[in-house]
């Protein structure tokens, strides 16, 4: 009797602006600290990359309290990016890091162009394996109006001033609050980022009736979770059909499923950020279950299915 050949493993790796990635799962900004917190509980090797808590130049408290609360399938925040800084993230973070086989990705955020190229060449010479570049924290004032990923010029110029101040792979993080994020991604990739990264929160509020205050102290807050989902895919969908550098797909991802619908709406990879809150292991169960997906559909790279979404013809 013929034996069955043992069927080869399906591939999760992929590539992502010249980073190896052992599969398409990381773990998005903010909701990660930096790695440490998670480790006693997630096997970081595990993960496709880290993306550590977004960096300033000078440490920063963050907004005063209240500054979470919770919304329908989802969750605000008004954190205002609470960080070390950038100093002692390089002598007190960064180290922790030596002992693991797992990209690491630094966000930065500045408040000006300078600031952000400042950033970006500090980190030039260190162990990490590339840029993302937050221009869309809505818990800070920025000394302009707009969020630079509401602007378009301000965003090609930033993006173009950073790529020429590091070699490392650079990412950038868009904000969903725009008219046409698409837009903006093309700006970035024709000021020559690598990637695109999207969606950071969308900026909401909730309000106590008894008192008729705001809950957050900040007043508004980002909105991220399951609620914001739809949309997220929704904007990938966008972006993926006008520029050709990678997207990561991030907004509401809980489940394997989730994320197989933004890889098939067009992101080579994902991050989960909120439901990293609701189970520390969700994005090893997400790997788990984007493997078995493949093995049940026989689909062997999971390469080969980004951006699959057949739509009918109009
Ligand atoms: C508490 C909290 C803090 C966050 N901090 C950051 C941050 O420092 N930098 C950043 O780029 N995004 C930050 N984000 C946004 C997430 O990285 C992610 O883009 C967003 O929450 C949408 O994904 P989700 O619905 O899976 O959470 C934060 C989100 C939350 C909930």
């Amino acid at each position: 009797m013929m034996r069955k050949a043992k069927e080869k493993p399906p591939n999760l790796a992929i590539e992502l602006a010249g980073i190896s990635l052992k599969n398409p799962v990381m773990v998005a900004s903010g909701t990660f600290g930096y790695g440490e917190e998670y480790a006693q509980l997630v096997d970081l090797n595990r993960l496709g990359a880290i993306v550590a808590k977004t960096i300033t130049l000078k440490p920063r408290l963050g907004n005063e309290p209240p500054r979470m609360v919770e919304t329908a399938s989802g969750v605000l925040n008004s954190i205002g990016l609470q960080n070390v800084g950038i100093d002692a993230f390089i002598n007190e973070k960064l180290p922790f890091f030596r002992e693991y086989d797992v990209p690491l990705i630094v966000s930065i955020a500045g408040e000006t162009t300078d600031e952000y190229v400042q950033l970006a060449k500090t980190l030039q010479g260190e162990k990490i394996t590339g840029l993302e570049l937050n221009l869309s924290c809505p818990n800070i004032k920025y000394d302009r109006k707009l969020m630079f990923a509401q602007d378009a010029q301000a965003t090609h110029q930033v993006v173009s001033r950073v790529r020429k101040a590091t070699s490392l792979p650079l990412m950038v993080k868009l904000s969903p609050n725009v008219t046409d994020i698409a837009s903006i991604a093309k700006m970035c990739e024709e000021a020559g980022a690598d990637g695109v990264s999207l969606i950071n929160t969308f900026t909401g509020m909730a309000i106590d009736i008894e008192n008729r205050k705001p809950i957050l102290h900040q007043i508004t807050g980002g909105l991220s979770g399951p609620a914001i989902k739809p949309i997220a895919l929704r904007m990938v969908y966008e972006v993926h059909k006008t520029v050709k550098i990678p997207i990561i797909g991030i907004g509401g991802i809980m489940t394997a499923g989730d994320a197989l619908e933004f890889i098939i709406a067009g992101a080579k990879a994902v991050a989960i950020g909120t439901g990293n809150f609701v189970d520390s292991l969700t994005s090893i169960k997400v790997i788990d279950g984007i493997r078995e997906y493949m093995v049940k559909n026989k689909i062997k790279d999971i390469k080969s299915i980004v951006g699959s979404l057949k739509c009918p013809k109009s």
